[in-house]
């Protein structure tokens, strides 16, 4: 029988083989059953990462699965993810390179990097200032936060923060940070330490300034590679690179979400660490969750 867990509001939520589950767009749904005030219960699958159904309309009552063991992920959807994402940086390092003799935009409106030469093509379009070298190496300093409250909640950390973070990893002596939903963490790193790092986030504005070698479009709420199998594979290459370093995961999840499923999602990476690394025993994974407050009705 599939584990329930219980939380302090009318819907539960059923994680067994989340991978099984129908496939929205944001990867393998998850199992709810809403408990109405007169006892009857109602299970239904549904986004893992909105929870706001205008966002992601997806929706599917226990009753309408009729198969349920059939595999619904869309590898071709998830090569071109890939491939797309490749694309995106080579097109980065290039416009990096001439960054000197080109001016050099992002497009919010068609998310993509673009030079002075094609501007016109982008006259209707919400275009940045002039990209430097260093908004190049920190998109986060570019983009407008993402900020709808039931998707990807998007509130980076000040430089004070990063500079609290950079402590705890000093003072843990980690040599490699596996950042889950801290992009401004990620950049940090990059940009200013020797350490080893790599981004797993669901937004992929990233693609357009992250190689596909550190950073995949990442669902943390059902561990989801949105560019498939070729994503998951430079994920592990990392996991198992140079395994005496010391690893932390660093997470800080969109406000609202199920920590059902965070925990889910934390317990399945340490299991996939051990794997690949041959690692037995009672050994833990150290990893640091940034964890606010939140109050909302969750029913
Ligand atoms: C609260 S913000 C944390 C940002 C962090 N404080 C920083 O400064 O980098 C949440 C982050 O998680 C990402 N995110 C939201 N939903 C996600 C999901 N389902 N899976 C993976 N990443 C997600 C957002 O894009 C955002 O980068
Ligand atoms: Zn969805
Ligand atoms: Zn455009």
């Amino acid at each position: 029988m599939a584990p329930k867990i219980n939380y302090m509001s009318k819907v539960e939520i059923h994680i067994n083989d989340i991978e099984q589950n129908p496939c929205c767009p944001h990867g393998p749904s998850v199992l709810f059953e809403r408990i109405f005030q007169d006892g009857r219960r109602k299970k239904f699958y549904a986004c893992s990462a909105c929870r706001d159904r205008k966002l992601c309309p997806f929706y599917l009552e226990e009753e309408q699965i009729v198969k349920r063991n059939e595999k619904t992920t869309d590898m071709q959807k998830e090569s071109s993810c890939f491939n797309n994402h490749a694309t995106k940086f080579k097109i980065y390092l290039k416009l990096l390179s001439r960054i000197n003799k080109r001016e050099v935009y992002y497009c919010e409106t068609c998310n993509m990097l673009i030079a002075d030469n094609s501007k016109k093509d982008h006259d209707k379009c919400n275009l940045s200032e002039i990209l430097k070298e260093k908004e190049l190496r920190t998109p986060s300093h570019i983009f407008s936060p993402k900020s709808e409250s039931k998707f990807q909640a998007q509130y980076f950390f000040t430089d004070e923060s990063l500079k609290v973070i950079v402590q705890l990893m000093n003072d843990l002596e980690i040599k490699k940070v596996l950042c889950i939903g801290v992009p401004s963490v990620y950049e940090y790193v990059k940009n200013n330490l020797s350490m080893k790092t790599f981004l797993l986030d669901i937004d992929d504005r990233y693609c357009n300034f992250f190689s596909t070698t550190d950073f995949c479009v990442y669902n943390m709420f059902n561990h989801y590679f949105f560019g498939g199998h070729k994503s998951r594979e430079v994920y592990e290459d990392f996991l198992k690179e140079n395994p005496a370093d010391k690893l932390l995961v660093i997470i800080d999840p969109p406000f609202g979400g199920r920590v059902e499923l965070i925990s889910n999602t934390l317990s399945t990476l340490e299991k996939e660490w051990k794997r690949l690394n041959n690692i037995s025993g009672d050994k833990t994974l150290p990893v640091a969750l940034i964890f606010p407050y939140f109050h909302e009705k969750t029913s």
